[in-house]
């Protein structure tokens, strides 16, 4: 079955052989002599033509075979240069496997992203979305083969948490307990202690605090898993189940948090572009022109960096008139995001010093009281892709956050402790893997790079 990747990927030369194909139909059609069907056999993003003739006994039964059927085709395999695919299939026999209806949704046409997120059971056989999905494997290996190769521990972090990372109450709550009777505002009277975990639980939104733990331990550490936020927003950015990297490093501060996320997203740009080059042709022809260009030129170019003050300023002189107006304290919305990175920088630009107000409690107080060493990393077409910091080191400062925030030091207690015991200088980041995702491929709506996307009111597939 390695046939077709072989011949890809490792030049294989299969010329005058014998060969099995087995796959599903993307397309037939047939003369009374002729037929031609291209197959997937899900191993490489082209299908596989096989063409067939009278010879064959079940001759006119195969040019009844609807789409998506099940075929195994034996026949000789020979190099045709000249035509728009590489090498076809003569077919000596072709045989049923499994059948298909001929009222298959998924018939050769062009259709709305809208309609294939409506049967997601069966749009990853579109070309679109075995585009996707194929990358999306490939810089899921890409993230570990970076990490590992850098001697960075995997840490597997967990889902189910006490702990409010973000301290933003965008948490989905786990329990045993029916609260659906209750009333929402009367849930707070709910006593925990005698639900399973014997306090209040959630899915988490963040494994950076469990990360911090385990990078006091290895020095650097990553984590790669699901993260869930009941987040309210109807976004083509948002998702309620979405997958984080979060790397994390100690005797590290935020220049070298910079540094490590420029070199990491340049490391998976590369990786996708050479791992995937049909699929990166094909996002580059039909669903964003120029994204090749524009990602090569990023490997060639270091990204900017800007501090937020200076962003602020920037976007004020740019004279646009923003739905949501710019003043220094507020938090950048999508539309400056995308303002600084598209039409000032044209790069990807990270922005660093925010005012301490707008950002979590964790996140290192600079020297002038007002602002915090955090960086966000955003990207032409999509915007912050990347959410980080250097961490508040000093017990001290932290608890006082932590009050400020309306936190509860006792929750916090274990990662208080951390400052305790050679509690040194550490940062990390969170990388959004479906932003990722969306930036690498020029995807324009997260619920078209997650396989069954998680959002309001969605949870059907
Ligand atoms: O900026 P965020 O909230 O940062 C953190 O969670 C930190 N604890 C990370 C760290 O320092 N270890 O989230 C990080 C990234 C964002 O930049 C964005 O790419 C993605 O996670 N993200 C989402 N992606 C999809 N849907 C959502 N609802 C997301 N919320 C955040
Ligand atoms: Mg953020």
């Amino acid at each position: 079955y390695d046939l077709i990747r072989n011949f890809y990927y490792n030049k294989e030369d299969y010329s005058d052989k014998e060969v099995t194909i087995s796959g599903w139909i993307r397309t037939i059609r047939d003369s009374n002599k002729f037929g031609f069907i291209e197959i997937n056999d899900g191993t490489s993003f082209k299908g596989i033509q096989a063409v067939y003739d009278d010879s064959l006994p079940n001759f006119s039964e195969i040019g009844k075979y609807p789409v998506a059927t099940a075929i195994v085709a034996k026949g000789k395999f020979v190099l045709t240069p000249e035509s728009k695919q590489p090498f076809e299939i003569k077919a000596t026999s072709i045989s049923l496997e499994a059948p298909s209806d001929s009222k298959y949704p998924l018939q050769k046409k062009r259709h709305t992203l809208e309609y294939l997120r409506t049967i997601a059971h069966l749009r990853p056989r579109s070309n679109t979305f075995a585009a996707v999905f194929r990358v999306r494997s490939l810089a899921s290996y890409a993230v570990h083969k970076f990490f590992q190769e850098k001697g960075f521990v995997n840490v597997h972090t967990p889902i189910i948490t006490a702990s409010d990372a973000e301290g933003a109450g965008e948490m989905f709550k786990v329990t045993t307990l029916d609260l659906l009777d209750i009333p929402r505002d009367d849930r707070k009277e709910v006593d925990f202690t005698k639900d399973f975990f014997e306090k209040p639980a959630s899915l988490t939104v963040s494994g950076q605090l469990e990360g911090e733990i385990f990078a006091l331990a290895f020095r650097n550490i990553y984590t790669f898993g699901p993260t869930f936020r009941a987040e309210n927003s109807n976004t083509p950015r948002h998702a309620a189940e979405f997958w984080m990297i979060e790397p994390e490093i100690a005797f590290a501060d935020i220049k070298d948090d910079m540094d490590l996320a420029e070199e990491m997203i340049k490391y998976l740009i590369r990786f996708v572009l050479e791992n995937a080059p049909q699929e990166m042709e094909f996002f580059n022809s039909f669903i964003d022109k120029g994204l090749k260009d524009r990602l090569e030129g990023i490997l060639k170019s270091d990204f900017e960096r800007v501090t937020y003050t200076e962003a602020i300023r920037l976007l004020k002189e740019s004279g646009k008139e923003f739905e949501y107006p710019v003043e220094w304290g507020s938090d950048l919305q999508t539309e400056h995001e995308r303002y600084l990175t598209e039409v000032v920088f044209k790069k990807p630009v990270f922005v660093t010093d925010y005012p301490k107000e707008i950002k979590a409690f964790y996140m290192r107080l600079n020297e002038d009281d007002k602002t915090v060493a955090a960086m966000d990393l955003l990207v032409p077409g999509v915007g912050e892709i990347i959410g980080g910091s250097q961490r508040e080191e000093r017990l001290e400062v932290l608890k006082e956050k932590i009050l400020k925030n309306g936190l509860k030091e006792e929750d916090y207690w274990w990662y208080l402790e951390l400052r305790k015991y050679g509690g040194v200088k550490h940062a990390g980041f969170g990388l959004g893997f479906e932003r990722l995702i969306m930036y690498l491929t020029g995807m324009s709506n997260i619920r078209d790079v997650i396989p069954f996307p998680r959002t309001v009111g969605n949870a059907e597939f």
